[in-house]
């Protein structure tokens, strides 16, 4: 692969424990296009840069965009690794199953990613809680209005060394059950990380933040009865001391830290049931004292307690707002292996390198 190494490295983040989510950008970035008839062709590791684009970029119009959302951490003794990379590529090419964009070749592309973030490793932060998020994404170049798939494509990945998605941190965070706004239904995008899924998000997260709410939790679009998910995470709920999440039936996505998450509960000897759930029913459990914990799980958000929920004017606490055992032990272990203080039963850490 041809790597071009810039010229002018920026300056580092100098105090790490102050980095946010997504505000810094490392020197390199990774691109590889497709052209029908040609495949994914030319992949390069090259100086982070504007995109050159035609106002008339598909992408621009009729929103063929999908992302991915992965991260790379630093050991204590100085090893680099991923969690699960071949999931989030395979994740990938569902969306893009989905949305007519062509798949990716996954193990190439990962090996393409592990050299990207090897050339970059000085860039990983080693603050508690700090990582190296990486930001696949896939966009379509053809310059023309017509609507019909694009035969072009960009694929480029930017790395942002993070600290904690949420300003709360591991602290819970407030939700707002959305009854006016609906994210996704079966048979339409919401089981893939396309653009055009987050843009319409907005308007609940807007809504949410007036009331003082870090995040939207959504209701199924057809009943506006069953919980999905939130903005950016997938929600569990600790009912009676049973691990309980709504099951993928094509309008949540399928979260890698979801996945993770029911893995290591039920290795844990936990019961866990992937069942609908009706928001009446995790209202009802929080105001009789059955509803032990709540959390959501996501790459960028780990594992985050939920210590409120609101719906219509009514406002639970849940666990005294603060993070039960369930939560805090599913973010020690799954940290665990993430950083490598723990062993890896599951085989999830690839090492770059
Ligand atoms: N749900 C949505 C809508 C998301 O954007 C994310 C983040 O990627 C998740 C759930 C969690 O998925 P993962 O655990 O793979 O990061
Ligand atoms: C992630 O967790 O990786 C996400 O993509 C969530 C969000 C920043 C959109």
């Amino acid at each position: 692969m041809l790597i071009q190494k810039t010229t002018t490295p920026k300056a580092k983040p100098v105090d790490e424990s102050a980095l946010t989510f997504g505000k810094v950008f490392t020197d390199h970035m990774l691109m590889i296009n497709y052209t029908e008839g040609k495949g994914w062709h030319d992949e390069r590791i090259v100086p982070y840069q504007n995109l050159d684009m035609d106002p008339a970029c598909m992408v621009l119009h009729y929103g063929q965009a999908i992302f991915e959302g992965m991260k790379a951490y630093k050991t204590a003794d100085g090893r680099v690794q991923m969690f699960r990379p071949q999931d989030n590529i395979n994740r990938m090419n569902k969306s893009g199953e989905r949305l007519c964009i062509p798949a990716l070749p996954v193990d190439k592309v990962v090996d393409c990613i592990k050299q990207l973030v090897e050339v970059e490793k000085d860039w990983i932060p080693t603050a508690p809680n700090t990582s190296l998020y990486i930001r696949p994404t896939i966009i379509a170049t053809d310059v023309a209005l017509g609507v019909h798939a694009s035969k072009t494509y960009l694929f480029y990945v930017i790395l942002s060394p993070v600290g904690p998605y949420y300003k709360e941190g591991l602290n819970p965070v407030k939700i707002f059950v959305e009854d006016e706004y609906v994210r996704a239904v079966r048979g339409g995008t919401g089981f893939t990380k396309c653009a055009g899924n987050y843009a319409a998000s907005l308007i609940g997260s807007e809504r949410a933040a007036k009331f003082g709410y870090s995040q939207v939790l959504w209701l199924d679009g057809v009943e506006r009865k069953y919980v999905e998910e939130v903005g950016a995470m997938n929600m569990f709920f600790v009912i009676d001391n049973v691990l309980v999440t709504p099951p993928l039936e094509g309008s949540i996505l399928g979260g890698i830290t979801r996945d993770s998450v029911i893995k290591y509960a039920r290795h844990k000897g936990l019961e866990v049931q992937e069942r609908k759930i009706a928001i009446d029913e995790v209202m009802d459990a929080a105001r009789s004292g059955h509803l032990n914990e709540a959390f959501g799980s996501g790459t960028a958000a780990v594992i985050s307690p939920v210590g409120m929920l609101r719906m219509d004017d009514e406002e639970v606490v849940i666990n005294n707002n603060e993070i039960g055992p369930i939560a805090q032990m599913l973010y020690d272990e799954i940290t665990g292996i993430q950083y490598g203080r723990l062993s890896d039963p599951f085989g999830w850490v690839v090492e770059v390198k």
